[in-house]
């Protein structure tokens, strides 16, 4: 008998809507993504492309509008909240693009916070955090405040945060999007050394040389999958060598976003873009199903 393991991560045609009446957009459309485990994966693509939404989704933040999920093999899609809450909990560590760290406790406090959800003792939580910081490289940080860290030390703390439960799924919307070169390097390499431990991880960047650290790179616009690429450890992405992660519709938080960095790993890159020749009106134009198709295809 064939043996097939089972995939951590199996979404079936799901899309969210927000909004209502005449007011709706369609975040995520008609979405099919398998996810087996141990797998690294980089999703890009411009502000607005449903990125986020994705990993709410993933991540049981949020639930689909339409289609299925299963998460381990379990369906998750129509969970009551303390059941999603709960899986979230046991399964699942965030890392955002700040980093959301009380202000009001220290370092060690914060880290230790989601083990008291858990029922561990003061002295067990304690240890258990402090360990984890001393992995992360911070435990000289301990009984800082968050205001007093750097960036990319505020980022250390959250992925600290974020692993403190030992979760088998990483996901990590922009962890980077804040931070210099450096800082960025550091916390990649982190989330390559969690990585090898055997946990999935998801990570949404602009920055093409980051796909480096991915084994894979999920490509979205106007919340559908338009492109998914195995790629080697250590190299860019073909995607995101191409010109084309700058062609779809940018907006001018992608410009700040994403194309700075861009510039920088790409010194030569040419400033233009068709975006800015289009009239304003058009540029925030809703795009029906067959435009966007007719788009992707070119
Ligand atoms: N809570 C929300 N309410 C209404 N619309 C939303 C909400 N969250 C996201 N959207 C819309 O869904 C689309 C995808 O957004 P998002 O997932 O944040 O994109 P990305 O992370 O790729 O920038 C955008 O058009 C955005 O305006
Ligand atoms: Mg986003």
């Amino acid at each position: 008998m064939l043996y097939v393991s089972m995939p951590l991560i199996n979404l079936e045609d799901v899309s969210k809507v927000f909004g209502f009446g005449d007011a709706t957009s369609l975040a995520l459309d008609s979405i099919n993504l398998i996810v087996q485990k141990g797998e690294f994966v980089a999703f890009m693509g411009p502000s607005g492309s449903g990125k986020s939404t994705l990993m709410n989704m993933i991540g049981l933040l949020d639930k689909p509008s339409h289609g299925s999920y299963l998460l381990d093999g379990k369906s998750v899609a129509r969970l009551r909240p303390n059941q999603s809450a709960k899986i979230r909990r046991d399964t699942i560590g965030f890392i955002f693009q700040s980093s959301n760290l009380l202000s009001r406790l220290n370092v060690l406090d914060n880290v230790a916070l989601p083990l008291a959800y858990r029922g561990f003792s003061i002295s067990k939580r304690t240890k258990l955090a402090s360990d984890m910081l001393n992995r992360v490289g911070i435990s000289h940080r301990e009984y800082f405040f968050p205001s007093q860290l750097s960036g990319g030390q505020l980022q250390c703390a959250a992925i600290a945060r974020a692993l403190v439960n030992n979760p088998k799924l990483i996901i990590a919307d922009e962890p980077t999007g804040n931070l210099d070169s450096i800082g960025s390097r550091l916390i990649m390499e982190l989330l390559t050394e969690i990585h090898k431990m055997g946990n999935t991880v998801l990570f949404v960047t602009h920055n093409p040389e980051l796909t480096r650290y991915a084994n894979r790179v999920v490509y979205m616009h106007d919340g559908a999958i338009i492109h998914d690429e195995t790629t080697p450890y250590g190299r860019v992405a073909k995607i995101a060598r191409r010109s084309m992660y700058t062609i779809p519709d940018k907006t001018d938080e992608d410009d700040y976003a994403g194309v700075s960095i861009l510039m920088h790993a790409f010194p030569d890159m040419s400033l233009s873009d068709k975006s800015s020749k289009e009239p304003d009106h058009k540029k925030n134009m809703k795009k029906t199903k067959s435009q966007r198709k007719r788009r992707s295809k070119k």
